[in-house]
C-alpha cells in the first residue's frame, strides 16, 4: 500500500523540505519512496551494499531477521521442510500455492519431459570440454552460458506462457547439468543412465549420480535418509528474498536478457564465499581447524580486524538472532550421521563445540553473529560423499527455483532497468 507524503526529508537549507511517499509491507512496516528524488530535486541517496534499500515489491519470500523467521508464500520454512517435498516447494514458489495431487503429478511430468528434451540431451554430450580439474561452479557457469545459446530463440519471452515454460525447462535441466558435471569432474563414468519414470526432484538427482566410493553396499534405509536430507537442503536453499544472487538475476533481467543469461548472473554471484560458496568454505575451515584445541586460536583470528579470516558459516546480513535454516540443518546433520552410525563424527563434534564457544563469546554476541544455513550443510553433504567443490552447485540447483520465481514475478509487471548512481570522487577534469 502506498501513502502520499508520509515522510519528510529536511536538508540544511530550511526552505528545502521534501515530502516523500511511503510504501507499507503487509506487516505495516514503512519504506520511504525515494525513486523520484533525482527527477524532482536532483538529489541522490547513498547506500553501499544496499543495506537499507528495498529494490522491489515481492510476494514470494518473507524474512524477519530479528525474529529468525523465514516463510515462502506465507508458510514457515520449518513446516515446509517437514511436511512437503521440493517439488511442492517449486510449485509453491512459482505459482503461489502448495499443489494438489493432480498439480503435483503434472509438475513432475513436465519436469521429467523437459529433462528428456532431445536437443538438451544431445547438447549435454557436446557441451564444453572444461579442464578436468576445473571448479564445478566454473563448469556450471559454462553450461548455463551454453544453455542461453541453445535456447536463445526457443521461447517468446513477451508471452507469459512461454516465460513459464522457460522457467520449467531451466529448473528441470539443472539437476542433469549438475549430475553431468559430477560425472565429468569426479568419475570415469560420464554417461547418465536414461530415466523415464518421473521421480521426486531430490531422488531424481541422486539417481543420476554414479554410486559414490563407499555407497554400493548401503541399505535402502540409508538411501531414503539421503533423499530426505537432500530434499530438505533443497527446500532450505530454494529462496531467500533479495540476496546478492537474486538481486543479480533481477538486475540482469531488467535489461531484457533471457532467463538463461540471468541464471549466469545468479550463479556468478552465488559462487563467492560470502554467499553460496560459504558451504564449501565452512567445511574447509572446519577441516583446517581440525581439532577442538585449535578453536580458540582460530576464534582469536576471526575477531582480529587486521586478519581477513572469518568464521565461515557464521553471520548474516539479515538474520540477527537465529538463522532458522541452521537449526533445521543441525537436526538433519544429526539424523544423517545417526543412520550412518557416525554420531561421533569428529567434524560434527568440532562444529557443535565451535558454535557453543562462539555463542558465549562477547565479540559474536555483540555483533549478533550466529551459525547460518551453511555451517552444518557441508557436514551433511560430506557424509553423503558429495565432493566439497560440488556443494555450491547443489545450492545453485535449489536456488534456481527461487531465481525463476523472482524472474517470473518481475517480468509479469512493468519494471525499470536497474541503474544505480555513484558518488564520483576522481579528477574533476584533466587536459592532455
Ligand atoms: N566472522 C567474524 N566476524 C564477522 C563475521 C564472521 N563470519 N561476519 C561478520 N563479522 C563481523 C565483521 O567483521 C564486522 O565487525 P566490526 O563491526 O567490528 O567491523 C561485523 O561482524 C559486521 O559484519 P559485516 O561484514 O558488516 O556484516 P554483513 O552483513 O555485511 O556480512 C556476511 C554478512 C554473511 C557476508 C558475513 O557475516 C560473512 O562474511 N560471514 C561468513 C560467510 C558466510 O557464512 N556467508 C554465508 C551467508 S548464509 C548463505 C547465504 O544465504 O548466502
Amino acid at each position: 500500500m502506498k501513502k502520499k507524503h508520509e515522510a519528510t526529508l529536511s536538508l540544511d537549507d530550511p526552505a528545502q523540505t521534501i515530502h516523500l511517499d511511503t510504501h507499507m509491507d503487509c506487516f505495516s512496516r514503512s519504506f520511504v519512496d525515494i525513486s523520484t528524488l533525482f527527477k524532482t530535486h536532483g538529489l541522490c541517496t547513498m547506500d553501499p551494499g544496499l543495506q537499507s534499500t528495498a529494490i522491489c515489491q515481492s510476494a514470494i519470500t518473507f524474512i524477519d531477521g530479528e525474529k529468525g523467521i523465514l516463510r515462502y508464500r506465507g508458510y514457515p520454512i520449518e513446516q515446509l521442510a517437514e511436511k512437503h517435498d521440493f517439488t511442492d516447494v517449486i510449485h509453491l514458489l512459482l505459482y503461489g500455492e502448495i499443489p494438489t495431487q493432480t498439480e503435483r503429478n503434472t509438475l513432475r511430468d513436465r519436469l521429467n519431459a523437459a529433462s528428456l528434451n532431445t536437443s538438451f540431451q544431445e547438447a549435454l554430450q557436446t557441451f564444453s570440454t572444461a579442464r578436468p580439474d576445473a571448479h564445478p561452479m566454473g563448469m556450471l557457469l559454462t553450461y548455463a552460458a551454453e544453455l542461453s545459446a541453445l535456447y536463445e530463440d526457443a521461447f517468446d519471452y513477451h508471452k507469459a506462457d512461454d516465460r513459464e515454460r522457460a522457467a520449467i525447462h531451466l529448473i528441470a535441466h539443472i539437476p542433469l547439468i549438475a549430475a553431468h558435471i559430477y560425472r565429468q569432474r569426479y568419475t570415469q563414468n560420464k554417461t547418465i543412465p536414461p530415466t523415464s519414470e518421473p521421480q521426486p526432484y531430490a531422488a531424481h538427482f541422486l539417481s543420476l549420480l554414479p554410486p559414490r566410493p563407499n555407497q554400493s553396499d548401503q541399505s535402502a534405509a540409508i538411501h531414503q535418509t539421503f533423499v530426505k536430507a537432500l530434499d530438505a537442503i533443497l527446500t532450505l536453499h530454494a529462496d531467500h528474498e533479495q540476496n546478492a544472487s537474486t538481486f543479480s538475476v533481477r538486475a540482469v533481467a531488467s535489461t531484457g536478457s533471457n532467463p538463461f543469461a540471468c541464471l549466469c548472473a545468479g550463479l556468478a554471484a552465488l559462487w563467492g564465499p560470502a554467499h553460496g560458496g560459504a558451504n564449501e568454505a565452512s567445511l574447509n575451515m572446519l577441516q583446517t581447524i581440525g581439532h577442538e584445541k585449535n578453536i580458540e586460536p582460530f576464534l582469536k583470528r576471526a575477531k582480529d580486524p587486521n586478519d581477513p579470516f572469518r568464521l565461515m558459516g557464521f553471520g548474516h546480513r539479515v538474520y540477527k538472532n537465529e538463522d532458522p535454516r541452521a537449526n533445521i540443518m543441525r537436526s538433519i546433520c544429526a539424523e544423517v550421521l545417526g543412520v550412518l552410525d557416525k554420531q561421533e563424527d569428529p567434524l560434527f563434534h568440532l562444529a557443535k563445540n565451535l558454535e557453543r564457544i562462539a555463542r558465549e563469546d562477547p565479540y559474536f554476541i555483540q555483533r549478533k553473529l550466529y551459525p547460518n544455513v551453511d555451517f552444518y550443510s557441508g557436514i551433511v553433504l560430506k557424509a553423503m560423499e558429495i565432493p566439497t567443490q560440488m556443494f555450491t552447485v547443489l545450492f545453485a540447483m535449489a536456488r534456481t527455483t527461487g531465481w525463476m520465481a523472482h524472474w517470473l514475478e518481475m517480468t509479469a509487471n512493468a519494471y525499470n532497468i536497474t541503474r544505480p548512481r555513484q558518488i564520483y570522487i576522481g579528477h574533476p577534469k584533466r587536459t592532455l
